[in-house]
């Protein structure tokens, strides 16, 4: 499937689709980093951790959680965002991998964590702006923008909440659906 794709000679390591998926929520990253690409599992590195401390946080299990990226390898020295080969390898994983995978797994909601995931199923790229709104994803799928972990470990320590808020109301929505608030 990766034929033709500007990372098809340039990316490192394949992801597998991670966890068991229970809650019927899908948590999308950006790229695979070093330890993803070396274990063949989205959000192992110091991403991974910053993830898992929130998940302990919300109460919740990892592996109850369908985890994805928006690219399944590695690009070269991790960059993927301004490099030449963005947009086409964003484009091509999307169609290849992540929306077959959508269709395949049908999750009740979809976290997309940060700008890259958020751009790629919703087109928007302004995450502070357009997380913690519900938006709608073809086949009734909700879709929840949250932020990254990688920006909570680059010292913004004060969107942790966030992050746990977010992994919360995802489970909440695909248990209870989405209602419009009340006035
Ligand atoms: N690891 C991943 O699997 N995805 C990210 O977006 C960051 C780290």
């Amino acid at each position: 499937g990766c034929r033709g794709c500007p990372l098809e000679h340039l990316g490192e390591g394949f992801l597998s689709l991670d966890g068991e998926g229970y809650y019927s929520v899908l948590i999308v990253g950006e790229a695979a980093g070093e330890q993803e690409a070396e274990s063949s599992r989205p959000f192992m590195g110091p991403s991974g951790k910053q993830l898992q401390e929130a998940i302990n946080w919300a109460g919740l299990q990892r592996a109850g959680f369908f985890i994805s990226n928006a690219i399944l390898c590695r690009p070269p020295m991790n960059v993927l965002h301004g490099a030449s080969y963005e947009a086409g390898a964003l484009a091509h994983c999307y169609q290849v991998h992540l929306k077959p995978l959508i269709e395949k797994l049908k999750p009740k909601v979809i976290l997309p964590l940060g700008a890259t995931a958020t751009q790629v199923l919703l087109g928007y790229t302004n995450i502070l702006k357009v997380r913690g709104y519900v938006y709608r994803y073809p086949n009734d799928i909700l879709v929840l923008p949250s932020i990254h972990p990688a920006f909570i470990v680059r010292g913004n320590t004060k969107y942790i909440q966030v992050l746990v808020h977010d992994l919360q109301r995802a489970v909440e929505l695909a248990r209870d659906g989405w209602h419009p608030p009340t006035t």
